[in-house]
């Protein structure tokens, strides 16, 4: 086929990934955008969609062709002014980004991570000793909530005063890569001075001298950073160190609910803990999308996108691509799941898995001491988010061990 042939019969979609309706139940219409092709075009947007493992992989891992600088949402900065000064980081390409990645990946490697092991399993152990005493509570509001706004906070150095705006803070990012639909506005509503509050606690003086907040300012010291720059980065932490391992946590205790024997398994063999995690994430992942920006045409698949398109890739709908994934569908701890695109890959694949997983873990070892079962008490009740998929609530009980 020649590619003006290509583009003549591209796919074409008219569903809208950022409905209620679809984010509500994403996996049928992944599987069909999965089967419309390599590539597909979304009419309501004028945009193009990825939702194979191969082509999402592909473009994350080819930052050249498929950049970040104009935005990984679908909003393209290079037409429209972004809603605040963008990211250094998540939202630059090379040159800008290998400087600024160089810091946090030093400051968050695993091994630089390790200090902060024994206060998260500390904090773990306090919260669900005082969940099992009580068996019945809401997964979201008394677990996966306050123990990332307790630990996370903490190691980077934030003081305790006003952490009650870091959530609608992260609600507001991640609502704002979608379209500026209900969830967007919704999440927009207090947006004022909760910037406010995290661009106040982004400078050196708000930091303690010990944290990982402080430690991005070291590399202003060393001449590496702006003082500027280093506030920005600290924002970083604060944007998408939260919200992230909330719905993590989340979707962690739902699976976990949901599949008794694979409760069951892990309780047999806690060895297995690390690979549930990547399970749980590569099954039901708390960050379902993020976009790129075409540099020049490129063909995928014989499919032809123009130069300066807006690609959504579908890191959740990957994660599920039966090319990719025996019963791909099918919840198992046992399955070798890395390779899954839920923390990205490439140049930009997330600086802070290993706080992630340190998280869950810390969580998961205390549970499979203490609790023989979890069992869901009523229906979950979802949180819609324009790129995040999570709980509202989830009623839960915890059969003590
Ligand atoms: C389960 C939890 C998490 C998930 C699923 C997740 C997911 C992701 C994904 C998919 C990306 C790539 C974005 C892209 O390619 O455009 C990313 C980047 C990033 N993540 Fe995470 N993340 C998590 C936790 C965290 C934590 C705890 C932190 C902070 C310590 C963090 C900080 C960042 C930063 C700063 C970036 C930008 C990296 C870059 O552009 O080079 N994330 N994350």
């Amino acid at each position: 086929m020649t590619s003006d042939q290509a583009t003549l019969t591209r796919p074409v979609s008219s569903i809208d990934p950022f409905s209620d309706d679809f984010l509500a139940d994403p996996y049928p219409h992944h599987h069909a955008l999965r089967e419309a092709g390599p590539a597909v075009w979304l009419e309501r947007y004028g945009i193009w969609a990825m939702a194979r493992h191969e082509q999402v992989r592909d473009a994350l891992t080819d930052w050249q062709t498929y950049c970040s600088g104009a935005g990984v949402g679908l909003s393209d900065f290079r037409k429209e002014p972004p809603w605040r000064p963008p990211s250094i980081i998540l939202e630059a390409d090379p040159p800008l980004h290998t400087k600024t990645r160089a810091v946090l990946n030093r400051i968050l490697s695993p091994g630089a991570i390790k200090v902060l092991r024994e206060t998260f399993d500390r904090e773990a152990e306090t919260l669900v000793a005082r969940l099992v005493e009580r068996r019945e509570f809401d997964g979201v509001a008394d677990l996966a909530e306050p123990y990332p706004l307790k630990v996370f906070p903490d190691a980077v150095g934030l003081s305790a005063d006003g952490r009650e705006n870091l959530l609608p803070y992260g609600n507001m990012v991640f609502n704002s890569f979608g379209p500026r639909n209900d969830l967007f506005n919704r999440a927009m509503a207090n947006a004022g001075p909760v910037r406010d509050w995290i661009m106040s606690k982004c400078s050196r003086v708000a930091l303690a001298p010990d944290g990982l907040g402080m430690q991005i300012f070291h590399a202003v010291d060393s001449g590496e950073l702006t003082e500027d720059e280093a506030g920005m980065l600290v924002r970083s932490f604060l944007s998408a160190g939260i919200d992230t391992t909330v719905y993590g946590l989340g979707n962690t205790l739902y699976c976990l609910a949901r599949h008794p024997r694979q409760w069951a398994n892990l309780r047999e063999n806690p060895a297995l803990i690390r690979g549930a995690f990547e399970e749980v994430l590569r099954f039901e992942a708390p960050v379902q999308t993020f976009f790129r920006t075409t540099t020049r045409d490129v063909d995928v698949g014989g499919i032809r996108l123009g130069d300066g398109e807006k690609v959504l890739l579908f890191l959740a709908a990957a994660n599920r691509d039966p090319r990719r994934w025996e019963n791909a569908d099918r919840f198992d701890v046992t399955r070798r799941a890395t390779g899954h695109m839920t923390f990205g890959t490439g140049i930009h694949g997330c600086v802070g898995q290993a706080v992630a997983r340190l998280e869950v873990e810390a969580i998961l070892s205390q549970l499979v001491k203490r609790v023989a079962a979890i069992e869901m008490t009523g229906e979950p009740q979802r949180r819609l988010n324009n790129t995040l998929r999570g709980f509202d609530h989830l009623p839960l009980r915890f059969v003590p061990a």
